[in-house]
């Protein structure tokens, strides 16, 4: 059996969808009849509502948004997990991740250390940003950041179902990590141009100062230190180490990943008027 956790959000979504036709589990919080597939309720807060889910010889999907508590709970589903015999571990993580790293970068550096030693066969999805973010970063026909005028890349969150799909569908293969990105890099300036010419109104970027980003975001409601660390990983991120391009998507799936303007054709609607 497939048990994929955080199946209720952007990856999950798409990921059941993908494993339509193969015995899967989805995990969720709340009922979930919408996700067309059988579904127990299990908390990661609560870590054996999750490890009494899993079986000698399932496969995981290990993925939930961060809240303080992710890197306990993660690896103690992960220690349930090697417990029950599962054969892999596919988990989402982010580009960059090492312990000690700003934000969501450290919390899966920690995580990603621990399975990597778990005993059980693993895949460590390591995504760049997600261009589902972006309808919710366009605000006012405005997007605000650090960045400079470096290229970034985002990736379709679609794109890291279907490689998750492949690598849980297959026989269990290597444990590594893997690099997932879109197959272009832009400026922030030239992703505003391409978010313009897809809405038909103008959208403009607004590169500010890490101490002004900082003060925009807290005024967003986003607490310190989150927003300092925030506005100071859109300054490094725009040294150009998020824009580099890999061929992962591609070399698991066989297809390339969808391009920007792709993902704005389908997502139009989202960004609000
Ligand atoms: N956003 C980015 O640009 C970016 C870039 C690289 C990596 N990442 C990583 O991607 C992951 C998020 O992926 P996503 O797009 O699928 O997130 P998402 O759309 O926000 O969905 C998060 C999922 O996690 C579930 N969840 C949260 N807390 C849980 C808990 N305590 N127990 C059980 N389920 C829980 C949610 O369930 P409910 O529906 O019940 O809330 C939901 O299904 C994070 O690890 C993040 O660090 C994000």
């Amino acid at each position: 059996m497939i048990v994929v956790t955080g199946a209720t959000g952007s990856i999950g979504r798409a990921l059941v969808e993908r494993l339509r036709g193969h015995d899967t589990l989805a995990v969720v919080r709340k009922p979930a009849d919408d996700l067309g597939t059988d579904y127990a309720l299990a908390d990661f807060d609560e870590p054996a509502t999750i490890g009494r889910l899993l079986s000698e010889g399932d496969r995981l999907f290990l993925n939930s948004s961060l809240w303080p508590g992710f890197v306990d709970a993660h690896r103690a589903v992960i220690d349930l997990a090697a417990h029950a015999g599962v054969a892999q571990i596919v988990a989402v993580s982010v580009r960059d991740a090492a312990p000690g790293a700003k934000l969501g970068g450290g919390m899966h550096g920690e995580v990603d250390a621990h399975l990597r030693k778990s005993g059980v066969p693993w895949s460590i999805l390591q995504p760049t940003g997600f261009m589902q973010n972006l309808p919710r970063d366009v605000q006012n026909d405005r997007v605000y950041g650090s960045y400079g005028p470096k290229e970034v890349n985002y990736i379709d969150t679609r794109d890291i179902a279907e490689v998750a799909a492949a690598l849980l569908t297959r026989p269990v293969g290597e444990s590594r990590d893997h690099v997932l990105t879109g197959p272009e890099s832009f400026s922030h300036e030239r992703i505003a141009a391409q978010i313009s010419a897809a809405l038909g109104r103008p959208v403009h970027y607004v590169d500010l100062p890490v101490p002004e980003m900082t003060a925009h975001l807290e005024r967003q409601g986003v607490p310190q230190p989150h927003a300092g660390d925030l506005a100071e990983l859109m300054g490094t991120t725009g040294d150009g180490r998020w824009a580099t391009v890999t061929t992962a998507v591609e070399d698991l799936t066989g297809r390339p990943p969808r391009p920007l303007s792709a993902f704005l054709a389908d997502h139009r609607t989202q960004f609000s008027s």
